[in-house]
C-alpha cells in the first residue's frame, strides 16, 4: 500500500529500487515512528483537529503496536512501503477514519526526522553506557597491574620505561574524549524536529512543544527549515561521535595484536578468546582483536560516506537522504559488537609480569639513568654525550628503578582524577 497512491504510478522496478533496504532498515526505527506518532494524535487532539474519543483509540492501538514493536513482532510485508505506510494501515484497519486521520499535519518526510532522532538519542545514550563499562573494566585493569612495567615504544623501537597501570589507563582516559563526543552527538539530536511535515510546516495551528514535552525531548528545533535540514546532520553528528570511540578502540586492538604476537609476548588470553588454524596446530590467533581493528578502521569511514552524501544537497528533503540509514544504522551495531567483545575479553586479559628481565629493554633506561647525572650537577647535554658514550663503549648499566613521580607518569598514575573527570563528564548530561 502507497499512502500517496492515486491509482497511477511506479512499476515494480522502481518500487524495488527506491524502496531499496527501507523494509528491514525501518524494523529497527518503528518503535520510534509509533512514539512520536502517538505523541502526533496527543497534540492533534489537544489542537481539537482528533475528538477525545478519537484521540483516545489512536493513543490505545499504538500503545498496543509500541509493545508489539518491542518484542520485535512489527512486520513490513512487502505490500507496504515503508514503516510509515504500515503503521498508518494497521490503524485504519482497526479505527477507520481515526486512523486515517493520523497523518494530518506531518509528513513521512519528518516522521522519518523524528523516529531516527529519537532512535540515535537512545542508542547514543546506551553507548554512553557501554563505553563507561569499558572505562571501568580498563581503570580496574590499570589499578591490578599498576606495578607491572613494559616497553614503551617511540617509532616502534624501545623508548622509555611504561607500564600496564599506564597502558591501560591511558585508554580509558581516552574514552572520556570520546564521551565528550557522545555527548554533543547526542545534544544535536535531542531537538524535536516534529512538525516540520515536507520541511516548511503547516496551515494547521500544530503545538511543537506539547510534542517536544510529550517524547522527552530537551529542546525544540524552532526553524522548521532548520529541523528538516538536520536530516543528515544528525547522523553525520553522530558517526563522528562512533568514529571518535572507534578510533580508542582501534588503536588499543591493534596493540593488543602486536603485544599477544610471540615477538612482544606481553599479553595473552584464555583459549575460549582465541582462534586456532587449519593447518597450524600450535595457533592462538587474535581474531578478535583483528576484526575489533578492521571494523573500527571502517568505522572511521563513515562519516566521509555521510559528507559525500549530503555535501551539495541543497535545503529541504531529498530522496538520497534515505540512504543514511544504510550506512548508520548498521555503524551502530557494529561498534556496539566491539564494544562488547572488547569488555569480554580485556576482562580475562592475562600481563606478563617479568617482560623487562630480558636484556634487550635495558636501554628503555638510559634516559632515567642520565637524569641522575643532571640531579648530581651535570648539564642535560653533558649528559646525555656521556650516556651516549656509555652505550657506545658498552658500559652502560641501567638503573631499572623507574622513578616517576609526576602527575599522569607510570609511579604516579592519579586514577583518582582520571575517575573524577569521566563522573564530571557523566554528571553535565
Ligand atoms: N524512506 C524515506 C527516508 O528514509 C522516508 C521519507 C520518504 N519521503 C518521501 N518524500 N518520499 O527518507
Amino acid at each position: 500500500m502507497k499512502l500517496w497512491d492515486k491509482g497511477t504510478g511506479p512499476d515494480a522496478k522502481t518500487d524495488r529500487f527506491t524502496v531499496g533496504h527501507d523494509r528491514e532498515l525501518d524494523l529497527v526505527l518503528a518503535v520510534y515512528d509509533i512514539r512520536a506518532s502517538r505523541a502526533h494524535a496527543r497534540m492533534l487532539g489537544e489542537i481539537g483537529l482528533l475528538t477525545a474519543a478519537e484521540t483516545r483509540d489512536l493513543v490505545r492501538e499504538l500503545d498496543l503496536l509500541e509493545r508489539e514493536a518491542e518484542a520485535g513482532r512489527f512486520t513490513i510485508e512487502p505490500e507496504f512501503e515503508d514503516m510509515h505506510s504500515k503503521i498508518e494501515y494497521l490503524l485504519t484497519e482497526k479505527l477507520g477514519d481515526a486512523g486515517k486521520k493520523i497523518h494530518t499535519a506531518r509528513s513521512r518526510n519528518d516522521q522519518v526526522l523524528v523516529a531516527l532522532q529519537l532512535y540515535l538519542k537512545a542508542e547514543l545514550e546506551g553507548l554512553q553506557g557501554r563505553v563507561k563499562a569499558l572505562f571501568d573494566l580498563l581503570m580496574d585493569q590499570a589499578e591490578a597491574h599498576k606495578g607491572v612495567l613494559l616497553p614503551g615504544y617511540t617509532h616502534l623501537q624501545i623508548a622509555m620505561p611504561s607500564s600496564f597501570g599506564l597502558w591501560f589507563s591511558a585508554y580509558a582516559e581516552s574514552l572520556i574524549d570520546d564521551m565528550y563526543m557522545l555527548q554533543a552527538a547526542c545534544r544535536v539530536a535531542d531537538q524535536n524536529p516534529l512538525g516540520s511535515a515536507a520541511g516548511y510546516g503547516s496551515s494547521f495551528p500544530i503545538d511543537r512543544d506539547f510534542t517536544t514535552r510529550e517524547l522527552g525531548f530537551s529542546a525544540l528545533k524552532v526553524n522548521v527549515v532548520a529541523a528538516q535540514m538536520g536530516r543528515g546532520k544528525v547522523e553525520r553528528a553522530t558517526a563522528t561521535a562512533l568514529s571518535a570511540v572507534a578510533a580508542t578502540l582501534g588503536k588499543l586492538a591493534m596493540d593488543v595484536c602486536l603485544y599477544m604476537s610471540q615477538n612482544f609476548g606481553f599479553i595473552s588470553f584464555p583459549d575460549r578468546l582465541t582462534t586456532g588454524s587449519s593447518i597450524m596446530p600450535h595457533k592462538k590467533n587474535p581474531d578478535i582483536f583483528e576484526l575489533i581493528r578492521g571494523k573500527c578502521n571502517l568505522l572511521q569511514g563513515v562519516p566521509g560516506q555521510l559528507a559525500l552524501l549530503t555535501t551539495n544537497l541543497p535545503s529541504g528533503y531529498h530522496r538520497d537522504l534515505q540512504l543514511t540509514k544504510e550506512v548508520l544504522l548498521p555503524a551502530v551495531e557494529s561498534l556496539k559488537a566491539c564494544l562488547e567483545m572488547a569488555m569480554e575479553s580485556l576482562r580475562e586479559a592475562q600481563v606478563r609480569g617479568d617482560i623487562l628481565d630480558d636484556p634487550k629493554y635495558d636501554y628503555l633506561f638510559s634516559v632515567d639513568a642520565l637524569n641522575q647525572l643532571v640531579n648530581d650537577g651535570v648539564p642535560f647535554r653533558d649528559a646525555y654525550r656521556q650516556m651516549a658514550a656509555s652505550i657506545a663503549d658498552g658500559s652502560y648499566k641501567p638503573l631499572k628503578s623507574a622513578s616517576h613521580t609526576h602527575q599522569g607518569s607510570l609511579g604516579n598514575l592519579c586514577l583518582d582524577r582520571i575517575r573524577e573527570k569521566m563522573e564530571e563528564a557523566l554528571r553535565a548530561t
